[in-house]
């Protein structure tokens, strides 16, 4: 009996166990991503233990466009003969080396290359070098202490401001990285005319698409930024902050090809820089550098039978450019009352005689928003009623206007 009974309550027990193990449900991990998953365990008790995977983290700051090179030759090496990564240049013992530039770049008055009494040479890729001393203020004043590229002459950047008190405080434009001392950056050099610091001198890679680390480590498309719109260019590209045109001496001041473009048919069309420029190749040396820094010509979009150029007796392969992009700002020298030495981006062309296109104090240009007058697309030719002008026939506005209405009909 007893052993009957001893019997009993062991079976008891067990099936008490059996029935208590399925009857309630299972307990244990049961999320398969953690790494003590149960598969058995019907009901989660909290217990799951996960893999903590630490994501990778990149650095968030510049490596150089060198660094850009190995994935993207050829577009280092079309920008690498560009102006925009000579913009600023770290003079170290010698005239720094420009593409396409073999001459001797003349330095002001009791500076120079070699003595390190020059730290660093502002331009000098396409219409003009500046210089910067040894206790980094821009060079003023002194005869030479701007030298024009094309022309060749030497003339005085900043008459009225004594050397050794401009400071360079132009780096947002012309430099990769800038921390003004404003915003807390520290002085580039330890140079105490040096308003701010930078990663590095020039326009580079990063200046356009933002900090490369993570890209270059990932080379996912999401990690870099790409701006196609114009007004990336026009950060750079412009002077007056409202964005009107500055001008000065009768012609547009220099670097503001987007305020001149927002006055132009193209911007109405969505026409931005990009659709017309490559970026990452040389305009100004289009010619000879490698990629087209024009990547789409006028008649490749207007069908040169409408506007058919060939409309003078005498003259009969003047480009679209010419007349639609003359010479009306300046940077660095005017050749003329009405030719200087950058491009105009308003592209539309006034056929009037009376011109409206200064405001009265001469400050600004295109007020009317009529476009370009015909005194800069045509006297850059023919000479005016005072003989100013180009070398050809003399031609009065009426003249001009007579002969330019419907100019392409
Ligand atoms: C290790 C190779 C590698 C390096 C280094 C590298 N890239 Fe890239 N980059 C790529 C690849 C691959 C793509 C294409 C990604 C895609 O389309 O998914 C790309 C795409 C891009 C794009 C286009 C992004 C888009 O939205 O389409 C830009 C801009 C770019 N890279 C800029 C840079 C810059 C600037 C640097 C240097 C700071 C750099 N890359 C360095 C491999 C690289
Ligand atoms: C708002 C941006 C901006 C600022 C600020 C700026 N620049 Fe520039 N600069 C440009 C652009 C863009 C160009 C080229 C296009 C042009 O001149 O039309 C240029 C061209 C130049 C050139 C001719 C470069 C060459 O290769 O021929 C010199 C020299 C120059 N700037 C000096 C200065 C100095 C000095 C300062 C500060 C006192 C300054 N700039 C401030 C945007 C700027
Ligand atoms: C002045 C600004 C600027 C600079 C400097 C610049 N880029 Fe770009 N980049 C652009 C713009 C704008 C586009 C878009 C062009 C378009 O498709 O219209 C672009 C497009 C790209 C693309 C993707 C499209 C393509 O053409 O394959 C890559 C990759 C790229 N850039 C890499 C670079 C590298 C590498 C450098 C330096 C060697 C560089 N960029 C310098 C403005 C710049
Ligand atoms: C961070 C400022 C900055 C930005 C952004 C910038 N530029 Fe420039 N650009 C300059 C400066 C400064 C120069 C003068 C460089 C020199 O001549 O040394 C210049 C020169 C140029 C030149 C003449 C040089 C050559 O090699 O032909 C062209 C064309 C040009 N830029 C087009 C563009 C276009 C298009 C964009 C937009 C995609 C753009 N830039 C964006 C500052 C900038
Ligand atoms: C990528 C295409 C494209 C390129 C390149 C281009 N244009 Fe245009 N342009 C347009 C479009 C689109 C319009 C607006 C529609 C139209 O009038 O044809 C326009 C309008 C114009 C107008 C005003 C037309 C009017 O009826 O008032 C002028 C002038 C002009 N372009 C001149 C030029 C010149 C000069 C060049 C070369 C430097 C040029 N365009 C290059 C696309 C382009
Ligand atoms: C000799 C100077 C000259 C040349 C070269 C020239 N144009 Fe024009 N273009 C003009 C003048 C002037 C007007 C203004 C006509 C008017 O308003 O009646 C004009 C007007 C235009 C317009 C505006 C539409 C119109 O009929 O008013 C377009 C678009 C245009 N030209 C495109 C071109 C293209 C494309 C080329 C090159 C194949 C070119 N032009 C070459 C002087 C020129
Ligand atoms: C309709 C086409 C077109 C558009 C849009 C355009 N450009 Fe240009 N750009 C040109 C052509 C063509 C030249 C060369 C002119 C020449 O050969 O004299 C040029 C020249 C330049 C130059 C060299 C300056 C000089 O004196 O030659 C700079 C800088 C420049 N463009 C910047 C820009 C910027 C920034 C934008 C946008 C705000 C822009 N461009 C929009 C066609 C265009
Ligand atoms: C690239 C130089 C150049 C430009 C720009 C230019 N011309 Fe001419 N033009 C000439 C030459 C060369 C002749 C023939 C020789 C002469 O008259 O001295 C000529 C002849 C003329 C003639 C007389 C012959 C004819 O075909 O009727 C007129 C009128 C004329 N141009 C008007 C204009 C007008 C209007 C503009 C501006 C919209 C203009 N030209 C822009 C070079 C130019």
């Amino acid at each position: 009996m007893k052993q009957i009974f001893k019997f009993l309550s062991i079976f008891l027990i067990i099936s008490g166990m059996y029935f208590s193990n399925t009857g309630c449900k299972r307990e244990g991990c049961t999320d398969s991503k953690a790494t003590n998953y149960d598969s058995k365990a019907k009901k989660d008790d909290g217990s799951c233990i996960y893999d903590t995977v630490k994501p990778i983290t990149y650095e968030d700051k510049y490596i150089g466009s060198e660094a850009c090179k190995s994935c993207h030759t050829t577009i280092y090496d079309n920008f690498i003969k560009s102006g925009h990564p000579y913009k600023l240049n770290k003079v170290s013992g010698s005239q720094p080396v420009i593409p396409y530039r073999t001459q001797t770049t003349p330095t002001p008055a009791g500076y120079s290359f070699t003595d390190g009494t020059i730290t660093y040479m502002i331009g000098g890729y396409g219409w003009k070098a500046r210089f910067i001393d040894n206790k980094g203020y821009i060079v003023t004043q002194l005869a030479g202490s701007q030298y024009n590229l094309v022309a060749g002459t030497q003339s005085v950047y900043e008459s009225a401001v004594a050397p050794g008190t401009k400071k360079y405080d132009c780096g947002e434009c012309h430099t990769t990285g800038w921390k003004s001392v404003a915003d807390g950056g520290s002085r580039q050099d330890g140079l105490e005319g040096m308003e701010g610091e930078f990663f590095t001198g020039g326009i580079h890679c990063e200046a356009c698409h933002g900090k490369g680390n993570k890209h270059a480590n990932t080379k996912l498309a999401g990690d870099i930024t790409l701006n196609k719109d114009a007004s990336l260019c026009g950060q750079c590209h412009t002077r007056n902050s409202d964005y009107s045109i500055a001008a000065k001496d009768g012609f547009s001041q220099h670097h503001e090809q987007y305020d001149e473009w927002l006055t132009s048919p193209h911007k109405t069309n969505s026409i931005g820089c990009n659709d017309c420029h490559d970026p990452h190749s040389s305009v100004l040396n289009d010619a000879v550098a490698p990629g087209e820094g024009v990547k789409k010509e006028c008649t490749d979009c207007h069908s040169s039978t409408t506007y058919n150029a060939n409309k003078h007796t005498g003259n009969t392969s003047i480009e679209c450019v010419t007349c639609h992009m003359p010479y009306a700002g300046k940077s660095a020298k005017s050749y003329s009352k009405y030719k200087a030495d950058v491009s105009s981006h308003i592209a539309k062309i006034n056929t009037d005689t009376v011109i409206t296109y200064f405001s009265t104090d001469g400050k600004l240009a295109n007020v009317d928003g009529k476009g370009l007058p015909l005194t800069f697309v045509c006297y850059q030719c023919h000479k005016d009623e005072n003989g100013e002008g180009g070398s050809y026939s003399q031609k009065t506005m009426l003249q001009l206007s007579t002969k330019a209405t419907g100019f392409h009909q």
